[in-house]
């Protein structure tokens, strides 16, 4: 399984490099095509995969292809790929906003997997929501799966209304948590703390809020309530939050988010 990746920015390298430890794939396997000179020095330099400066040099012998660059490059991509794709390649997308159908017209392929990362695929905890178009056969999409999870975990969805909603929650999700660590930090060092006492008061907060969470099937809810006593500090705080409709406002910023990503795909 021949496995190319184009785009090696952010997401592309991830990809890269969690599919180089992948024991399907093996360093033979795994080709990476970017167009920017300063990319493949870099990636040379690394010497974890074989890089290319030419698509015809990598395009034709792939048997999946990951395309991880800005959805407003895809246009021009496409234009260049259409004469060297072959209809029993498999596709995998991780452009947001950029649909199967487009992407199935641009290329002129049937088989494509759409995805939607998140950033902490960089440190093998990502979560990768995916759904394909109807040409992908389950064993083909057990393979993207295995690939998938090699930056953190992933969930197959029925459609791309999916995506979209996952771009919401999981994509833009982490920019979410860190405008609340954000918020944090501000009255910790209003409060009087160094900034490094900050730092790690909030970040061991959140990690072990996590660890706890993941420890068993116990909903946030009641973990609030397993921190707050009636008439205590915490209490005084979740009031402040529900008083504020905090929670109302977060929800609606989800929504913010999965509407911008629907409508991408639309000017798109
Ligand atoms: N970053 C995230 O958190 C995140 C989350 C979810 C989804 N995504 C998706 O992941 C995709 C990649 O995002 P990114 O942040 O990794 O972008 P990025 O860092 O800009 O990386 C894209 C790379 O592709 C190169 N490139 C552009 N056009 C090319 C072409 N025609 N052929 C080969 N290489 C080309 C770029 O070179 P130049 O710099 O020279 O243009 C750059 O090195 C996007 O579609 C985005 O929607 C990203």
């Amino acid at each position: 399984m021949k496995t190319l990746v184009i785009g090696a920015g952010n997401m592309g390298l991830t990809y890269a490099e969690g599919m180089a430890k992948s024991a399907m794939l093996n360093r033979r396997n795994l080709m990476v095509f970017d167009k920017s000179a300063d990319v493949i020095a870099r990636l040379r330099e690394m010497d974890h995969f074989d890089v290319y400066e030419k698509l015809e040099d990598c395009l034709p012998q792939a048997d999946m292809v990951f395309i991880a660059v800005k959805p407003y490059h895809c246009d021009d991509l496409f234009e260049e790929m259409r004469s060297m794709v072959n209809e029993e390649q498999i596709y995998v997308s991780l452009m947001a906003g950029v649909t199967i159908a487009k992407i199935q017209a641009g290329l002129g392929v049937k088989k494509v997997v759409r995805s939607m990362p998140n950033l902490p695929a960089q440190v093998g905890k990502g979560v990768t929501s995916y759904t394909e178009s109807k040409e992908v056969s389950r064993v083909e999409l057990l393979m993207v799966r295995n690939l998938l999870d090699t930056t953190g975990e992933s969930i197959h969805v029925k459609n791309e209304n999916y995506i979209d909603a996952s771009t919401g929650i999981s994509g833009s999700g982490p920019a979410y948590v860190f405008y609340f660590m954000q918020s944090m930090l501000e009255a910790a060092l209003k409060m009087g703390f160094s900034k490094n006492d900050s730092r790690v008061l909030v970040s061991q907060t959140f990690e072990g809020a996590v660890e706890l969470f993941n420890r068993n099937d116990l909903s946030p809810d009641t973990w609030m309530e397993r921190v707050a006593s009636k008439g205590g500090t915490t209490r005084a705080a979740l009031d402040s939050m529900d008083d504020n409709n905090v929670k109302e406002l977060i929800k609606d910023a989800a929504y913010a988010a999965f509407d911008r990503a629907v409508e991408l795909g639309e000017d798109k």
